[in-house]
């Protein structure tokens, strides 16, 4: 028995992982090992010998049992201390340029235009991109059988048990409703995100972006709303020169309404801003309707604002001189190498947009 012991101890021991293990306790306890065929003489001894050999032969099951438990922890802790060095890595590096990924132009933009409203005092909102068709269109005055509901190419969701149908939403102006409803008078934010619409060449496709603005207050005017977007546009193309030009339109949302164009010059397929005989739409914008207001729980008669929505899409395509919308989606690495920023430099007030 005691050679037994010290020989399977010693295996045990020398045992460099599981199937080893696994053999030893095969060859002292499985059903033809050496410890249980010893117990199995037992039943042969006389009452005496089975009295000192019974507990004697227990006991030393017990502890090769244990030996076992205990090698198999150590090996296990073994590995796995084995992976944690292998597999080391200190997150707290700088990326190397050429393996990092790069920031967007959408979002890049994004950041940008929040960052130059935030300093004129303008909070970020944001809204579901599935939105309810009274968000969508009857609280900004678009009523069912207007005509702005076919031509903004809808997408549909599914009609639910009651016969309603959300939508894909088609524009950021819910977004107004939203916050006007969380806000009240007076208030002032942007609602940058995705919208859709279905439609698809050079300059549209189905997911596009939007940003909206709105400024209530008591005594706001179509100056202001003037004022704010000459002021953005100036910081945002960081041209100082920029021009505007304010064109009488229609939307159901605001009256009176403005369609904003902005002076730039095409030469040589070259797009410049602030120069030459061209103009560019880049904004829809107007006095916020009484009903829009009254939907989002303001009252008329008290407050009045101004809001806009421009495509973020169009303004960074302007600003960096990207031809085709299409390629911003395409997720093609060359074209995000190309037209990508750093991660490490978002735009802040004080630094500068773009670094
Ligand atoms: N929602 C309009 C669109 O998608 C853009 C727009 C026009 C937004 C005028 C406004 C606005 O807030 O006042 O075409």
């Amino acid at each position: 028995m005691e050679q037994l012991r010290a020989k399977h101890l010693a295996a045990i021991a020398d045992a460099d992982d599981e199937a080893a293990l696994e053999a030893v306790r095969l060859a002292a306890l499985g059903k033809k090992g050496e410890v249980s065929l010893l117990m199995r003489e037992l039943g042969r001894m006389s009452p005496e010998e089975r009295q000192t050999a019974g507990p004697a032969l227990n006991a030393l099951k017990d502890e090769v049992n244990a030996a076992l438990a205990a090698r198999k922890a150590a090996l296990g802790d073994a590995a796995l201390a084995e992976r944690l060095a292998a597999e080391w890595l200190d997150v707290t590096l700088p990326p190397r340029p050429r393996l990092a990924g790069t920031i967007h132009p959408i979002s890049q933009v994004t950041e940008e235009v929040a960052t130059i409203f935030a300093a004129m005092g303008f909070g970020v909102k944001e809204g579901p991109q599935i939105e309810d068709d009274w968000h969508n269109f009857d609280a900004l005055n678009i009523p069912p059988e207007h005509p702005s509901r076919t031509e903004m190419d809808t997408f549909y969701m599914a009609p639910k048990a009651d016969g309603t149908r959300h939508v894909l939403r088609t524009h950021t102006s819910p977004v107004q409703i939203r916050g006007m409803l969380e806000e009240g008078a007076p208030c002032r934010f942007i609602c940058p995100g995705r919208v859709y619409r279905s439609d698809y060449d050079q300059t549209h496709t189905p997911m596009f972006h939007q940003v909206e603005g709105l400024a209530i207050d008591r005594a706001i005017s179509m100056a202001n709303l003037k004022w704010v977007l000459e002021e953005f546009c100036r910081a945002f193309f960081e041209v100082e020169g920029v021009e505007l030009r304010f064109r009488a339109s229609h939307f159901p949302f605001t009256e009176p309404s403005a369609e904003v164009d902005i002076r730039c010059s095409w030469t040589g397929g070259v797009l410049k801003i602030g120069e030459g005989d061209d103009w560019l739409e880049i904004l829809g914008s107007g006095m916020i309707h009484p009903k829009v207001l009254r939907a989002g729980g303001i009252d008329p008669d008290q407050w009045q604002g101004f809001a806009f929505g421009m495509g973020i899409d169009r303004i960074a395509m302007l600003k960096y001189g990207i031809p085709d919308l299409r390629a911003f989606f395409d997720s093609d690495l060359r074209w995000l190498r190309h037209y990508g920023f750093s991660a490490l430099e978002g735009p802040s007030a004080h630094a500068g947009l773009t670094r």
